[in-house]
């Protein structure tokens, strides 16, 4: 049979994208289509790139065509996702940064708080996302408690409005919900959430959206990792010798297959005092430090160390984050932090 175009789109109609309600064809999701005698290949374009229900439909799909054309097809499909022919609710994003760590409390939201604000002080346009459900901070530390984020239609569906505040666009399920309500959640709710506020949200071009995390290593870890396109992510310790540990755990949960999330780096938390009146001396209150020894160790790049800041607990929870002031001893490390970043970033895509 001579084997065309039409055919092979007459045929693959039968296969549902039940996701989307519809066939794969008026779903646009056949891509790059080449037909060379018995041969057939072309590319279904997915959402996401790792779901369970991408091989069903790639299954589907060459059963249709042998059913209509012939057993002695030679098929060929490959996944893409909507991301990778830059579309997708993500598209507008240049650069995803998921910012975590193994254990509570070493100053994840800090970091990605300041890192943002350092990063859209280089002429950067930021985002941040308080992916942390359970326990959002960041309405907190960027004076945003009881605000709520307008919403606005657009393709007939609504879209989350992010809030803006010292350049950035901000969200944050503590916008919505009370975190004792967020609390009682159970995986599949809490991962809901997460997706409308990454895909429902009208977050215009941004260059990087800074991804504040959970604690830990948990199912949102792994949602998040597998079904968004992230970056690249920082892993945040403090000095001393047991968070190591931590650090490992997380920086395994980033490499595991077919997850495989880029680790920009390693940053030490709380490492040194500089005493305003001493600009010029770091004070190791902890004593020396193994982090760098230890990134180098799993091959990861050390980012550098953030100073403990007098007044900064105090300076967050009144919603003015340190590197709001550039020249100050917290804001010139994050400055600092934010071109390691770049730097980090630019070399993954330069690979
Ligand atoms: N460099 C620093 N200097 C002084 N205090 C800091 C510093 N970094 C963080 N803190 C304080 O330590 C506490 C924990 O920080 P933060 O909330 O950023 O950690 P986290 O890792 O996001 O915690 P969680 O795991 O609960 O989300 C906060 O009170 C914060 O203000
Ligand atoms: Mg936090």
């Amino acid at each position: 049979m001579n084997i065309t175009e039409e055919k092979v789109l007459e045929a693959l109609q039968e296969v549902i994208y039940f996701k989307a309600g519809d066939n794969i064809v008026n779903l646009k999701m056949v891509h790059d289509l080449k037909i060379d005698g018995n041969k057939i290949s072309f590319s279904l374009v997915f959402p996401k790139k790792v779901d369970q229900s991408n091989e069903i439909v790639v299954n589907r799909a060459k059963k249709a065509l042998k059913d209509a054309l012939g057993e002695d097809l030679d098929i060929e499909i490959g996944i893409k996702s909507e991301k990778d022919i830059g579309g997708g609710p993500l598209a507008s994003i240049k650069n995803i940064i998921a910012v975590a760590s193994g254990k509570g409390g070493v100053g994840k939201s800090t970091v990605a708080v300041n890192l943002a604000i350092a990063l859209s002080k280089t002429g950067a346009k930021v985002g941040l996302l308080d992916a942390d459900i359970y326990g959002p901070s960041v309405p907190t530390m960027m004076d945003l408690e009881s605000q709520r984020p307008n919403a606005t239609e657009k393709d007939g569906k609504t879209r989350i409005l992010p809030l803006d505040k010292y350049d950035l666009k901000v969200l944050s399920i503590g916008f919505f919900v009370d975190p004792e309500q967020a609390l009682m959640w159970r995986g599949p709710m809490a991962s809901k959430a997460l997706e409308q506020l990454f895909n429902d949200t009208e977050w215009g071009d941004l260059d990087y959206l800074i991804l504040d995390m959970p604690p830990g290593t948990g199912d949102i870890h792994l949602t998040i990792a597998q079904e968004y396109p992230i970056t690249g992510a920082i892993i945040v310790t403090t000095p001393q010798k047991v968070a190591l540990a931590d650090v490992l755990k997380a920086a395994t949960m980033f490499r595991q297959d077919k997850i495989y999330i880029p680790v920009l780096g390693l940053v030490e938390n709380m490492s040194y005092f500089t005493p305003e009146e001493l600009p010029d001396k770091k004070y190791y209150l902890f004593g020396k430090s193994y982090s760098e020894s230890f990134a180098k160790r799993l091959n990861i790049p050390f980012l550098g160390q953030l100073p403990i800041v007098e007044g900064l607990a105090e300076a967050s929870d009144a919603g003015k984050p340190a590197a709001l002031l550039e020249d100050s001893i917290p804001g010139k490390a994050f400055k600092e932090l934010a071109g390691n970043i770049k730097k980090g970033i630019n070399a993954l895509k330069s690979k």
